[in-house]
């Protein structure tokens, strides 16, 4: 079997069980709540229940993907995160046996930042024009913490997207050219003491900024269509105003001749998952994607760039067309539904959630079965994560 086509066959999403308005955070910090609704584009975020982690959203995410593709065409599951759990051990190992994939598989973790669900994009691609008849699952999945209080907080949040690369995708075949970039700075970092991130969040815009135009000088260097031929921008979105802040800027610097409402349309239909569910990192730009092929508009042959950005910093550009038929392959209603699903809590039940306790015997806990997701993180026994299936509810 061979194939010169090779892009993302099937995507899906999962999130935190929770949901908190942003409205409740901007009384309590003494905000105008249109500061966050229209200055950061963001009405509401995910929060995650007691039994919820990075492990259990992505199986979450994965398990439609896994089920649909079939285990035994996925011989590798790259594990894409910043929230990592186990410092040698990687997540996807958990996902693996919740997901009932067979023993032959290969599976990692990647870590930069916000960036690295696009590197293992490009590595199963890789993959599969070696083995065309192989599918590899990507998992990408996070939880945003910053400190309660600061200007960050409202820019939380908790999201997996996990997709499926092969060759004759149903919905995005990927172009050759990638625009890739890379410069060390220090706007976005956690090290390895602390729980929450440590950000200089005015510096990270620019460096977002340069870094999305490096790549894309780059992605026309390498052969790259100008920016006038691509038709969507699916940008990372920490909050979906930098989308838009992204698009303006990088149409400047391409020298554009394009007008604000064509601008707009070409970024505004990716923003319907992310302004609900907050950053969910490495799933971000995933979920922009997902929110636009949800969108009803018919988007066959349309070509769709992917932006990435990790903060550290590494950004790609690249693009894709959307193949003919891919509506049969989207699962619209379904995401919408998992957003609906989740209930609302208040300030105080959020807080008290966020507020990072230690714990009496880190290495000996149970969790309280809260989640209605397929998986849960039932606690740890004797420093073991110990994960589970739920019975449905
Ligand atoms: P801030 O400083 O409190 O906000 O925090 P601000 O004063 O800059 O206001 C934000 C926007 O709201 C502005 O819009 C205001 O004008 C507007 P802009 O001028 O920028 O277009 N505004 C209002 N609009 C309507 N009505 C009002 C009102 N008041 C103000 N009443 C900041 C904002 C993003 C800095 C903060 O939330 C933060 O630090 N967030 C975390 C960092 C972040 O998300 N950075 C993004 C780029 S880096 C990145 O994406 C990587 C990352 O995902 C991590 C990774 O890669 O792993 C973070």
């Amino acid at each position: 079997m061979s194939s010169s086509v090779i892009g993302i066959d099937d995507l899906a999403m999962a999130t935190g069980g929770f949901r908190i308005d942003l409205a409740d955070i901007a009384e309590r910090l003494g905000a105008d709540p249109a500061k966050y609704y229209r200055g950061l584009g963001q009405t509401e975020m995910s929060v995650v229940a007691e039994d919820e982690d990075i492990v259990t959203l992505g199986a979450a995410a994965a398990l439609p993907v896994v089920e649909r593709a079939g285990r035994e065409r996925i011989r590798t599951l790259l594990f894409a995160t910043e929230t990592g759990i186990d410092q040698s051990k990687s997540a996807g190992v958990y996902a693996h046996r919740l997901l009932g994939l067979p023993p032959n598989v290969r599976v990692v973790e990647l870590k930069q930042a916000c960036y690295s669900a696009t590197a293992a994009m490009q590595f199963a691609a890789a993959l599969v024009a070696r083995n065309p008849a192989e599918k590899v699952l990507v998992i990408a999945s996070d939880i945003a913490r910053y400190e309660l209080g600061s200007t960050a907080e409202p820019t939380q949040g908790a999201g997996a997207a996990a997709f499926t690369v092969s060759a004759d995708p149903a919905l995005l075949a990927l172009e050759p050219a990638a625009g890739v970039f890379t410069e060390d700075v220090m706007d976005f970092w956690r090290p390895n003491h602390r729980v929450t991130a440590i950000v200089d969040g005015h510096s990270s815009i620019s460096a977002y900024l340069d870094a999305v135009a490096g790549a894309f000088d780059d992605y026309r260097a390498q052969g790259g269509s100008a920016f006038e031929a691509i038709n969507r921008f699916c940008y990372h979105q920490p909050f979906t105003k930098m989308a838009a802040k992204a698009h303006q800027y990088l149409a400047k610097h391409a020298g554009a001749d394009v007008p604000t409402e064509t601008l707009t349309a070409q970024v505004a239909p990716t923003m319907g998952y992310n302004r609900r569910i907050g950053n969910s990192y490495t799933a971000s730009v995933y979920l922009a994607l997902l929110a636009l092929l949800d969108d009803p508009a018919d988007l066959t042959g349309e070509r769709v760039a992917i932006a990435s950005y990790g903060s550290g910093a590494v950004a790609e550009f690249l693009t894709g067309t959307v193949m003919s038929g891919y509506r049969a392959q989207i699962r619209n209603g379904t995401n919408e539904q998992i957003l609906a699903d989740r209930p609302r809590i208040d300030d105080n039940t959020y807080l008290a959630r966020q507020r990072i306790m230690p714990r009496s015997d880190p290495s000996n806990y149970g969790n309280r079965h809260e989640t209605r997701g397929p998986f849960r993180f039932a606690g740890v026994r004797e420093d073991q994560r110990i994960y589970e299936a739920t019975a449905p509810r």
